[in-house]
């Protein structure tokens, strides 16, 4: 199958290509950024979005405009580009990726720096990584693909929450990529997308690129999970993360959370698909991650249109936390990890 790359670099290299997602699925519009207020409104507005998207939009970020940086003194350089990583740093706070992409990109300016390489050196070693950072993201999704294949079956229906596929990475994506996977082995799943509120990143994003891909698809209202579950129609569901803390707490977009207790009470596994990336040792439960709060006419005037009083308050988390022992299994580049998730986390990942 063939999936649309939601970020990545122009042909002359000087400029930061994405797909705008808001304003799918009616439009494929693909904007070039080189300003660095442009890319952080581009990840802050969710034009482009999902973690691993979301990290690698910053590390071509940091080439981009670190590439734009007239000095020569390798001091004065430096201090620039840390002020472009605080920058990028402050457009969202929950998925890890982010973090995790620019301290990558930090890392290896120290090890140009510690070499003695010039500013133009260091512009090269940036490109390479950022480039770096896409390819290897392309490679996790397909291992994870046939990780995720491992737990399913030919005909199984299959419930999704958001969008973690190819327009929240750069290949497959994460918890679509068994799907893309399943549809090569003539699989013949039946899969079921929760429309997400408030942003509806599951009918605009995982429902067109589904569909696109010429996959079984059905949008359902995020109200509409236990009935289907009830009915039987779903035997897994299968979601993406922005974060998954050292006890195997799972960060992802609002809503998941009720459809992994929905999913306990109907015996339905639910399975967490992620890269390392995703993985964050270093915080210890899910209650530890700042939670993104977004503007509150994303609830009462979503899409332009008013759906609640002007005057009436509205409280929009834009994720949750699933507590670990509602997670059958994390599945991840590595291999899939079982409970209990602290010390198998920590056997595949840590170092
Ligand atoms: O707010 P978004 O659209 O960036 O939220 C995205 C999600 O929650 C995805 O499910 C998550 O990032 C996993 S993407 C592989």
């Amino acid at each position: 199958m063939k999936t649309i790359v939601p970020a990545l670099l122009n042909e002359s290299k000087d400029k930061l290509v994405i797909l705008d997602q808001t304003l799918l699925p009616e439009q494929e519009k693909f904007l070039e950024l080189d300003k660095r207020e442009d890319i952080w409104e581009a990840i802050k507005k969710l034009r482009v979005r999902g973690a691993p998207a979301i990290g690698i939009s910053a590390a071509f970020g940091m080439y981009v405009c670190s590439n734009k940086i007239e000095t020569k003194d390798v001091a004065a350089f430096k201090k620039e580009v840390k002020e472009l990583k605080e920058y990028f740093a402050t457009s969202r706070p929950t998925a890890v990726n982010l973090f995790w992409a620019l301290d990558r990109m930090w890392t290896r300016f120290e090890k140009e720096e510690a070499a003695g390489k010039s500013v133009d050196e260091i512009k090269a070693a940036f490109l390479e990584e950022s480039e770096e950072i896409l390819v290897e993201d392309q490679k996790m999704g397909e291992a994870i693909g046939k990780y995720g294949l491992e737990l399913l079956k030919p005909g199984m229906g299959l419930l999704t929450h958001c969008n973690a596929g190819g327009l929240a990475c750069s290949g497959i994506g994460t918890a679509l990529a068994p799907m893309y996977a399943g549809q090569d082995a003539g699989y013949d799943f039946k899969i079921y997308a929760d429309e997400t509120r408030p942003l509806l990143q599951g009918s605009r994003l995982t429902s067109y690129e589904l569909y696109k891909a010429g996959l079984d698809v059905t949008v359902i209202c995020d109200n509409m999970a236990s009935i289907v579950m009830r009915q039987g129609k779903i035997d897994a569901v299968l979601v993406g993360t922005d974060r998954i803390t050292a006890n195997g707490d799972v960060i992802n977009k609002i809503g998941t959370s009720g459809v992994a207790i929905l999913a306990k009470e109907y015996g339905v596994p639910f399975y967490v698909l992620g890269p390392y990336s995703t993985v964050d040792l270093n915080t210890p439960t899910g209650n530890d991650v700042e939670i993104e709060l977004r503007d509150s006419d994303e609830i009462g005037n979503g899409f332009g249109r008013r759906t609640a009083p002007v005057e009436v308050k509205a409280y929009n988390p834009a994720f949750d936390i699933t507590d670990n022992k509602y997670v059958t299994a994390i599945i991840t580049e590595k291999g899939i990890v079982k409970p209990p998730y602290k010390e198998n986390l920590e056997k595949l990942f840590k170092g």
